[in-house]
């Protein structure tokens, strides 16, 4: 539902209400808030930055360096949690999270890496399907993989056309060609938002050439949610292949990978799910691609079939699923750190925090409707079904000083060239009078 039928009391002693009768409101407690200098709380709102640490991560680090300590080498087996299988500890739970089977869920390397590696082996340019789908103004580094992917396989390719492949001191004929492979979704003139029915007229009228599509599936800057199932669906009809990067979805959105059909996804867990900076990634690979062992694939060790990993042989024998794409024997202290916060996201139930959101995010909306300026304009779509906690609000005129001056007052929010503030209320541990006080500063320091 949209705020737009909705305006909520604006008053304070409305938002404590709102609280009161939150049945999450004690999740806040599990979590470390950071202090302003004078000690009260801030108003953290950049959870879909850098999640907040949950008071049980500790205990889930320290149990490994003491087995680390305990045990040495042998923590592999003889650790509380032991390490060899990991990863294991964290698969059901990261499912959940994304509505998927066990089977196609891992955890591994970091969000970009794995976009790499599934694209080795989802990207297959071939013939007149050669090209790559994604949102313009995705997020930096999946322009640059993608444009990298591509320009990969066109170099590889004339190279070996040519006969140059043994030459490196040719340059890549193709240098520079990478958009010819590209098609970049556009929003309309002077809208700022992408239509779902332009998206899927985009495919249907490319489709024999379409390799992959590859969107954020909540794109950073908009906090536009997509139509995850239309969108495989018209790609699969395209002929061809589905890919999502989760970064601002996982954790944030009702996801149903499984179900709509979604070919690979990739996501990292350092935002929404709370793991940590630079915490260790998911992966979905659908059960369709369980036993696609002619698919070309980056093979390391910890992929290879765990029944004779350790008999160290010569030839490479994947495992059915996601885990058939691990590469290294995976980080235990990040895995830790990840399994702390997927207890917490477990007890409390994706439906349920994604309850709260919609209702946080909708009252955040209500409530910036109601300071008086023609100033404002909210960049993210009005309905909670293309959105997920964010809101990205277009200050008209401002610079870095506004932003300044709300840091000042104790927020923590995002600040995004030209004129874009990002607010991304969780539903973890961002309270409704957290976004009354934020609405509040934000009119304060426009007038
Ligand atoms: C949508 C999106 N894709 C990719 C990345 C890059 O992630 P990483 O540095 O973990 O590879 C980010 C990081 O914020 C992101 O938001």
């Amino acid at each position: 539902m949209s705020a737009q039928s909705q305006s909520f009391d604006n008053s304070a002693s409305f938002a404590r209400k709102l609280d009161e009768r939150d049945s999450l409101k004690h999740f806040r407690e599990r979590f470390y808030m950071p202090k302003q200098a004078n000690g009260e709380d801030v108003l953290y709102f950049t959870g879909n930055s850098l999640g907040l640490q949950p008071k049980t991560t500790r205990g889930y680090i320290d149990q490994e360096l003491k087995d680390w300590e305990t045990f040495g080498v042998e923590g592999h087996f003889h650790a509380k949690n032991p390490w060899m299988p990991y990863h294991e500890f964290l698969t059901g739970q990261m499912a959940e999270v994304v509505g998927a089977k066990p089977l196609e869920v891992v955890v591994m390397n970091s969000l970009t890496v794995n976009l790499h590696l599934l694209m080795v082996s989802f990207y297959r340019p071939a013939g007149k399907r050669r090209k790559i789908v994604i949102e313009k103004g995705a997020f930096p580094s999946d322009q640059y993989a993608v444009q990298s992917q591509i320009r990969f396989h066109q170099t590889r390719e004339s190279r070996v056309e040519s006969r140059e492949w043994r030459d490196t001191s040719v340059p890549p004929a193709s240098a520079g060609g990478f958009s010819s492979h590209l098609i970049e979704l556009t929003p309309r003139e002077s809208e700022t938002i992408l239509r779902t029915e332009d998206i899927l007229s985009t495919i249907r009228q490319n489709g024999d050439e379409i390799a992959l599509i590859l969107l954020g599936g909540v794109n950073y800057y908009t906090g536009q949610a997509f139509d995850f199932e239309a969108i495989t669906r018209a790609g699969h009809e395209a002929g061809a292949v589905v890919g999502f990067d989760l970064a601002h979805a996982a954790g944030n959105l009702l996801l149903n990978l499984h179900d709509w059909n979604v070919d690979f996804a990739a996501w990292c867990s350092y935002k929404y799910l709370n793991s940590g900076p630079g915490g260790i990634a998911g992966v979905f690979v659908h059960e369709n691609h369980a036993e696609s062992f002619d698919l070309p694939r980056f093979a390391g060790w910890w992929g290879h079939d765990k029944q004779t990993r350790f008999l160290m042989g010569d030839e490479f024998v994947p495992m059915r699923g996601a885990e058939g794409w691990q590469i290294s024997n995976p980080p235990i202290f990040q895995m830790a750190s990840l399994r702390a916060s997927l207890e917490i996201f477990h007890e409390a139930g994706m439906k349920n925090l994604r309850g709260k959101s919609v209702k946080l995010t909708n009252y955040l909306e209500s409530l910036l409707k109601q300071i008086e300026t023609d100033r404002i304009e909210i960049i993210t779509p009005a309905s909670s079904d293309e959105r997920g906690c964010q809101l990205s609000i277009r200050v008209r005129k401002a610079d870095r000083s506004l932003f300044k001056a709300i840091s000042d007052r104790g927020v923590i929010a995002d600040w995004r060239e030209p004129d874009v503030i990002r607010v991304a209320p969780v539903p973890l541990y961002n309270s409704f009078t957290d976004v009354w006080k934020f609405a509040e500063t934000l009119r304060n320091c426009l007038s």
